[in-house]
């Protein structure tokens, strides 16, 4: 057997400790298929007391973990911090310095950082591996850059982000309101004391962005990525979908258009008999289309200590076997600006709820309004009849243009009989 591949890893949280005990409970069967060990020389948290239920006899112990990436005698850096700049970014940028491969989960820092990070990487020759960073313990990286390499992507689109797609399938099953299952996620642990991230729609965005430079070989552009979250979903648009047939889901959607790259995260009503629509609970899904395999679906655990270590870990395999793929899949320089689609000219459906006062003419004005802007009406529902309180009515159009519809909206918002805010959900087909 060859010389032991040694690892440096820094942050030793939920994806440190399970990436430690994967390697020591499947120890053997690693270096099987590797052909050599891989031994954890040193590791690095802020607090050396904790009990991290692995043990670390024998393994060196750095306070500093950008010391520990540039001195500890390692030949890759694991970095499993977190944050998108601070010592997550140290860490990196030292191990690369003193030419030692990199293996990170951090969507957020490579979300902003991945293109100086890549440079850096190619320019030492060493690698930068990023698997868990995206869907977990999915092998979507893997699939874009490898599986699918032969293909020209149309469309990606999945499910990025578990804590939103719990929250979502627990306020289907149970009709509860938002602000009431997030308090019991975060209280269950599975959405952070500050949810915005999540909620928000920005870890979805961060991971879009990293498939999307894969999928098309475009630079890395988070800043164009149009970003809605979900904390505007009500239990009567998931009622109302489900009457139409859909599910509403939050999903991160890239696609080459005429007008550019368009890289979208925001719930999206999607049919029940598609895939992704029967994506439940904390799971993460994928779909990639390839314009020779066609569509391909990639579904798991996004999250937790197992699934992400299972990513790590194959990362560091990949490296241990002398295996080297450019990290977007094309060199940083061979990568193309992509200009991005403007939102305003996204073609799609759209769902609308309005709370509208029961009163003569109010239809006719909601339909001259999408007259004017020349958006055809597919559906209308109305539940309900009261002579005091306001009731939802809901339509659902054909394909127009998003702004043909933000023109509508804003026509609409301003009838008196429209009682609140008009809710817009976008249609997607599948
Ligand atoms: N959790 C998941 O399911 C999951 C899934 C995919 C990707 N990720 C990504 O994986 C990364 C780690 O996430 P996690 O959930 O494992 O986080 P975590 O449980 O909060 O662990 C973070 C670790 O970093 C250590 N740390 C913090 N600041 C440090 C510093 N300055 N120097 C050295 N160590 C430091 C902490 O030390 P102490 O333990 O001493 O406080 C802790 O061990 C993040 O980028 C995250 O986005 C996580």
């Amino acid at each position: 057997m060859s010389e032991p591949l040694k690892i440096a890893v820094a942050g030793l949280g939920t994806v440190g400790a399970g990436t430690l005990a994967l390697l020591a409970q499947n120890a053997d069967l690693v270096a099987q298929r590797c052909g050599r060990r891989i031994d954890v020389v040193a590791v690095s948290a802020r607090t050396r007391e904790r009990d991290r239920g692995v043990d670390l006899s024998g393994v060196d112990w750095y306070d500093d973990a950008a010391a520990m990436a540039r001195e500890a005698d390692a030949d890759v850096v694991v970095e499993l911090i977190g944050g998108e700049d601070g010592p997550a970014k140290a860490v990196c940028e030292a191990a690369l310095t003193a030419g030692r491969h990199v293996v990170s989960a951090n969507k957020a820092m490579l979300a902003h950082h991945g293109a100086a990070l890549a440079r850096q990487a190619e320019a030492a020759g060493v690698g930068l591996h990023y698997e868990a960073a995206v869907a977990g313990g999915i092998p979507v990286v893997k699939a874009l850059r490898e599986g699918l390499a032969g293909n020209r992507i149309r469309r990606i689109y999945g499910i990025l982000n578990g804590t939103c797609n719990y929250i979502l399938t627990a306020m289907r099953d149970s009709g509860r309101r938002f602000e009431d299952v997030l308090a019991e996620a975060q209280k269950h642990g599975y959405a952070e004391a500050d949810p915005s991230t999540d909620v928000d729609g920005i870890d979805t965005a961060h991971k879009l962005a990293l498939l999307a430079s894969l999928a098309f070989g475009t630079e890395l552009d988070f800043a164009a990525v149009h970003v809605e979250g979900i904390r505007h979903i009500s239990p009567l648009d998931i009622v109302f979908a489900d009457e139409l047939g859909y599910r509403i889901k939050l999903l991160g959607s890239a696609r080459m258009t005429a007008h550019g790259l368009e890289q979208r995260v925001h719930p999206c009503l999607v049919p029940t008999d598609t895939p992704i629509a029967q994506v439940n609970g904390v799971f993460n899904a994928l779909v990639a289309s390839g314009d020779f395999v066609d569509d391909t679906v990639y579904e798991g655990r996004g999250a937790g200590g197992g699934p992400t270590a299972s990513a790590v870990v194959a990362d560091l395999i990949d490296i241990a076997r002398g295996r080297r793929t450019p990290v977007f899949g094309v060199p940083v320089e061979a990568l193309e600006k992509a200009e991005p689609a403007p939102m305003q000219r996204h073609q799609g459906a759209y769902y609308l709820r309005l709370m509208v006062r029961d009163q003569p003419g109010v239809i006719a004005d909601l339909a001259a309004a999408f007259r004017d802007e020349q958006v055809s009406i597919e559906s209308l529902l109305q539940h309900g009849q009261s002579p005091t309180e306001a009731v939802p009515v809901v339509l659902t159009t054909h394909q127009t243009e998003e702004a043909r519809m933000q023109r509508a909206m804003a026509i609409i918002s301003g009838i008196e009989a429209v009682v609140e805010a008009p809710r817009l959900i976008r249609i997607e087909e599948l």
